[in-house]
């Protein structure tokens, strides 16, 4: 059966793992419902002046679940780059929106199906505001869309932050060493915390807990203390140092008009070796994150999401975006995905695991745990709160002279 009808389908921002996962599932899922399928090119770029698009069909979409990219090639810069800074929008301008709207038109496209982070997603919403038939698929690596429990990407991203971890481990102990390893992530902690948790890091700094070098500092010389000599701390890329500021890559701008983060790590090691003298070395993983294949749990979101995604566009649920709402695929609409950025909670259930592992976040111990919260529930547990943090201080002062003694007598011989 076919009824000409086609469905459209782009790849915007930043790539990441799962993008040709989502193409070959929304495309053979198409196809069995009887729409023909194209592939616009460089993101949004491919659909007005010049309309740069191929026909997508089972056959030239085989083999490709398990490819990183996108054979579709992608853009966060040009002249759809809806998004400056956070909830900072810039419009599309009309002429652009009357041009894709006459693309449509013309290539008999019932529903145009958008692959992008929240830049991207602002621009769909956009164009569902402007009257085009548009469906959303959130990706990044990043996982800072609100309004499902994970985007696809993310998972990948993790593993390859995890296997940096597992291999710095063993060079890090050897060496006796503190290492920092900066991942990616934006404004958001995921990649950090999550790979922070598998890979067994020490110390893990992000955006949505404020932390401090004296708390770094008294982690690693903590561990000195039980005889583990070595330190992992990772740390994202967006996480504010203490005294407020964000590290950003000189000059550089995001393609979309957004800093480009990068180069906490260095500043952190730099500070570490200062206080402890202690040789400290960093990694930056940067785009190894978004590059390779896509993991298991990818590859099957986002085969989901791609289904879903046609059966959205048969449906006519326009101006609405596929999410993860675990353990169904679900869609909510795109406005609900671009209002807010998904964050790290301080109290969430993976911080708490992690500081019950004795994983440091760089704050006060006691600071945002679940005793913290119930300091205040009543002023007889507030004192006793009080004494055991000024207990927890003294004990960690007599073991941070203890340990200077230890460094120095060690650096003396
Ligand atoms: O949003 C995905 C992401 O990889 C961020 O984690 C990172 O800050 C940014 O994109 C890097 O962008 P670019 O590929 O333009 O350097």
């Amino acid at each position: 059966m076919s009824h000409n009808q086609c469905i459209g389908v782009l790849t915007s921002g930043g790539d990441c793992p799962g993008l040709n996962a989502v193409i070959r599932g929304v495309v053979t899922s198409a196809e069995q419902l009887g729409y023909d399928c194209v592939g616009f090119l460089r993101g949004y770029e491919g659909l007005v002046d010049p309309v740069c698009y191929i026909p997508l069909n089972k056959k030239n979409t085989s083999g490709i679940l398990n490819q990183g990219g996108t054979i579709l090639g992608s853009t966060n810069k040009g002249r759809f780059a809806a998004t400056v800074g956070v909830q900072d929008r810039v419009n599309i301008k009309p002429e652009l929106l009357e041009g894709v709207a006459t693309t449509m038109r013309q290539l008999n496209i019932a529903g145009l199906i958008c692959i992008g982070g929240d830049g991207s997603l602002a621009v769909a919403q956009q164009f569902h505001e402007f009257g085009i038939p548009v469906i959303g698929v959130p990706k990044t690596i990043d996982n800072d869309l609100s309004a499902t429990a994970f985007t696809f990407g993310f998972d990948s991203a993790v593993a390859c932050a995890t296997d940096a971890l597992d291999r710095l481990r063993t060079t890090a102990e050897s060496h006796q060493r503190v290492m920092v390893l900066e991942v990616m992530g934006r404004h958001a902690g995921w990649i950090a915390l999550y790979s922070g948790i598998a890979g067994g890091a020490d110390v893990i700094l992000i955006p949505e807990i404020p932390w401090t070098f004296d708390h770094v500092c008294d982690t690693i010389l903590d561990r000195d203390q039980e005889g583990k000599r070595f330190t992992l701390i990772v740390v994202a890329e967006g996480a504010e140092l203490p005294d407020g500021d964000i590290v950003v890559q000189e000059g550089a701008k995001e393609g979309c008009g957004q800093v480009r983060l990068g180069g906490i790590s260095a500043l952190v090691a730099r500070e570490i070796e200062r206080r402890l003298r202690r040789d400290t070395r960093t990694a930056v993983l940067g785009h190894l994150q978004r590059g390779g294949p896509p993991t298991t749990f990818d590859r099957v979101l986002a085969t989901q999401f791609g289904a879903h995604a046609v059966r959205m566009v048969c449906e006519g649920r326009f101006g609405e975006m596929v999410c993860y709402d675990p353990p169904d695929i679900n869609c909510v609409p795109i406005m609900q995905a671009v209002n807010r950025l998904s964050q790290v909670e301080r109290d969430s259930s993976a911080v708490q695991a992690a500081r019950a592992l004795g994983i440091s976040f760089g704050d006060c111990p006691t600071q945002n745990s679940p005793f913290r919260r119930t300091v205040f529930v009543g002023a007889a547990r507030f004192e006793e709160a009080l004494a055991e943090e000024a207990s927890q201080d003294a004990t960690a002062a007599e073991s941070f002279a203890q340990c200077e003694t230890l460094v120095d007598e060690a650096l003396a011989t």
